[in-house]
Formats: C-alpha cells, structure tokens, sequence
C-alpha cells in the first residue's frame, strides 16, 4: 500500500491540530500556564510527525492502527447495541443474537492485537513548553535587519558570521556547532528551536552543557535571530542547489502604493507580484502588467517623463534582507527580479542581464512538482504556453506548502 503524500500531509496536519486544541483547553481549564505569551505545551512528549514523513513504513503502521482501532470501535458499538435490545423470546433467536455479540467482539479484539502497533520510540518526541509555539511575529525585513544584530553579537562567536558553524570560539567547545545555513532549520519545530536558543543545549548522555542559553535577550530577539537565520539558510541553499528548496516568504516590508498609499507587502496577498531591482543604468520602470503587481525597490530613475511606479518598497532594509535570501553581495542584488506567487512565496528570479522569462526560473517549486493536469488538458488543444505564461500558470498550479519537523507551518 503507497501513501499519497497528500494523505500524509493531512493526518499530519490533523494530528497537529489536535495537539494545538488540547493544548488551548489544557490552558483553558487552567492546568497549564502560559511561556513566551502563548500556552505552554503541557506534557514531556509530543507526536514524532517528523519520523512519519521520514519512515514510510511507520506512517503506513500508523495509518493501518489507527483504522483498525476506528474499525474495532465501530464493531464493538454494535456489540453494545445488541447486548441493549430486548432479548428475543424464541431461544434460537437468542442464541444467535449471541453468537454474533461475541463474534463481533472477538472480532475487535483481534483487530486491536493483530494491528500492526508502531513503535512508540518512533511515535513520540520529546517535547518542551514551547513545542508548538509559532513566531507572533511577521517574517519580515525588521525582524531579519534585527536578528542580523543579535546573531553578530551574540551567536557568531561560535556559529561563525557565516553561520556554517566555524566561529573563532568553535574549536574550545565540548561539542561543534552545526552548520545553520543548511536544512538543519526546517527538520525542527520553530517553538524547539526558540526554547534551545533561549536556555541552551546540553548533551544527552552526559548532561554537560553544549550551548549556553539566552537569558539577557528578548523572546523577540530570539525570534528575529531565528528569522535572520532562516534567510541566511536559504540564500546558502540558492547557491549550493540553484533552487529554494523549502518555500521562503517575501519578507513583509513598507511600500508605497499608487493605489492604497503606505501598506505592508503582506496586504498584497491573493495577488502575484513582480519584485524589480533596477540596476544603477537602468532607465525606463518596467512595463506594467495587469497579470501582476508590480513593486519598484528604491528610488528608480523618475524624470518627468516616468509616471510613479504601482507600489514603490522605500524600505531600507529590503535590499540586504534580499541579498540574504538570494545568496548574493548587497552589490550584486540590483538587476534581479524576483515573482512572489498569491500566498505570499518567492517563486522565480531572474538574474541580472536576463532577457525574458521562462519556466526553468522557477527556483521554489514542490518536490514531485508533477505537471499541472491544468496546464496538460490546455496543452492538448491550445500550444503550451511559453515565457512568462507558461511560468506563472506553473507557479499557480503548484501551490507551496512549509512543513517544519513534519507540520505545517
Ligand atoms: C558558546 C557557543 C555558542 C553560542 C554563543 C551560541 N551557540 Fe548555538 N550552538 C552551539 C553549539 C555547540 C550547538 C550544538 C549543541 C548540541 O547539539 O548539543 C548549538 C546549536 C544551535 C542551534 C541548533 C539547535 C538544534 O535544534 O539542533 C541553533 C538554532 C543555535 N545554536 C542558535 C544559536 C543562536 C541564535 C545563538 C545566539 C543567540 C547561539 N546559538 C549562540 C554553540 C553556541
């Protein structure tokens, strides 16, 4: 039996919200308290979804036990409903009624011992209070400008300014930093890594510490130190693999828009943007299109002649924060162009020089990425669509999803 991915993905996705609500009544009813403004998670463990993504063998184990129990339940209802009924006046009737009372429960019971159990090591995780806390805040250039500050003065001793894990204190340490501009980010859950960051590691076996904790920063810095670390992680991940391979969001920044005046890049939502870097020589604003937004960054070179752009990004800190995540110099980031899809994901670049567009830009997609069955059906009478066409129908048709450790996110 294969499990869709798609399958997968929404047990998980159940199974973490079943969490979130027992968590929210725990707090509810007072049995649990509150760490970093949000609910504590209440017990030592938590639901490992990280090894079902991981270990097909154990999420089918899973999945089968959990319908075997559905299915044992259902069959001893039924047990129950018949012991509950009148009792037939004819003996043969009786009998009967029995037999199929104690054949459903047999029934259920061998369900319930011969479902293939997963292992409980690989079911359950240690947990900590902040396991399913999420950033309160918005991915954003701020948050990234500050989470640059806190991680240069206080991280990269050992982390390195590079955040590869080779800071000038790395070799004195029990243990060596991992590398944090790897996918090491993605495999944990973001409350987790805000709970290590904000009172230290220590080793499993001996107990030593391995990492110092945090306690003179802010539950904010430690969130932006993680933001900062994260875009860091994906502009490595650009240059090593020539593609994102975990969706990044647009860093949420100021623009200034024809229509709507001052508003926040994520109050663009539900429309695709066309990010544009100009470069220093460049002299015309891009053409306008209505299959996008598009957003200018900086002061672009307005003469009389040039009419504003639609939203103009002033913000200061948009250029580094995209150099982070491009992988690049600041220097280099002017002649890019960047779309960000309807949710809000960087989806396609196009580097300094380049003429058009075309579906190979698309630097973020899904992993299996099958072609759309949109743009197939369409394909069988009208020509594929090409450049940018083809580009967003793709971008739109494969839709991104983050998972952290297994869950949404
Ligand atoms: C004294 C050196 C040192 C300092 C300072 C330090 N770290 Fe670490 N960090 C480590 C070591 C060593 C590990 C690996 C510990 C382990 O695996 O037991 C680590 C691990 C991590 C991890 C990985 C956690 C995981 O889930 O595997 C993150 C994230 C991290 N550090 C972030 C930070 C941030 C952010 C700061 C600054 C606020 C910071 N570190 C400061 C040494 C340090």
């Amino acid at each position: 039996m294969v499990l869709s991915t798609d399958f997968v993905t929404g047990v998980l996705e159940a199974l973490y919200a079943v969490q979130l609500a027992l968590r929210d009544v725990w707090h509810a009813l007072g049995l649990s308290g509150a760490v970093a403004d949000q609910p504590a998670w209440p017990f030592a463990q938590r639901l490992a979804a990280e090894r079902l993504l991981l270990e097909p063998g154990h999420a089918r184990r899973v999945v089968i036990t959990l319908a075997c129990v559905a299915v044992a339940v259902v069959l001893l209802l039924f047990a129950l409903v018949l012991a509950g009924l009148r009792r037939p006046r004819q003996p043969l009737h009786a009998r009967r009624r029995r037999l199929w009372r104690h054949g459903l429960v047999a029934g259920a019971a061998a369900l319930l011992v011969f479902a293939p159990w997963p292992n409980k090591a690989l079911l359950w995780a240690p947990a900590v209070p902040t396991s399913l806390h999420r950033a309160p805040q918005a991915f954003s250039t701020q948050s990234i400008a500050q989470g640059q500050a806190v991680f240069t003065q206080h991280c990269a001793q050992c982390h390195g300014a590079d955040a590869r894990g080779e800071g000038p204190l790395a070799s004195q340490l029990a243990q060596w930093p991992p590398n944090l501009a790897g996918g090491l980010l993605w495999k944990r859950l973001e409350g987790e890594l805000f709970w290590r960051v904000r009172h230290g590691m220590r080793d499993a076996r001996s107990g030593a510490q391995t990492m110092p904790g945090a306690p003179a920063l802010s539950d904010q810095e430690i969130w932006s130190a993680l933001d900062y670390l994260q875009a860091r992680a994906s502009g490595q991940m650009l240059r090593d693999m020539g593609a994102w391979e975990r969706p990044v969001r647009l860093p949420a920044s100021r623009l200034n828009c024809r229509y709507g005046g001052l508003r926040s890049s994520d109050s663009l939502r539900g429309q695709r943007l066309q990010l544009v870097l100009p470069s220093a020589g460049e002299q015309a604003l891009p053409k306008e299109d209505p299959r996008w937004v598009t957003v200018v960054l900086g002061t672009p070179p307005m003469g009389a002649a040039h009419a504003a752009p639609e939203c103009l990004a002033e913000d200061r800190a948009l250029l580094p924060a995209l150099a982070l995540l491009l992988g690049v110099a600041p220097q280099e980031v002017p002649g890019h162009r960047l779309f960000v899809d309807r949710d809000g994901w960087l989806r396609a670049r196009s580097v300094p020089g380049q003429a058009a567009w075309s579906e190979d830009d698309l630097i973020c997609r899904s992993e299996s990425a099958p072609a759309p069955p949109a743009a197939v059906a369409a394909a069988a009478d009208a020509p594929p669509a090409q450049g940018v066409d083809g580009l967003l129908r793709r971008m739109d048709a494969d839709r991104m999803r983050l998972v952290r450790a297994g869950y949404p996110h």
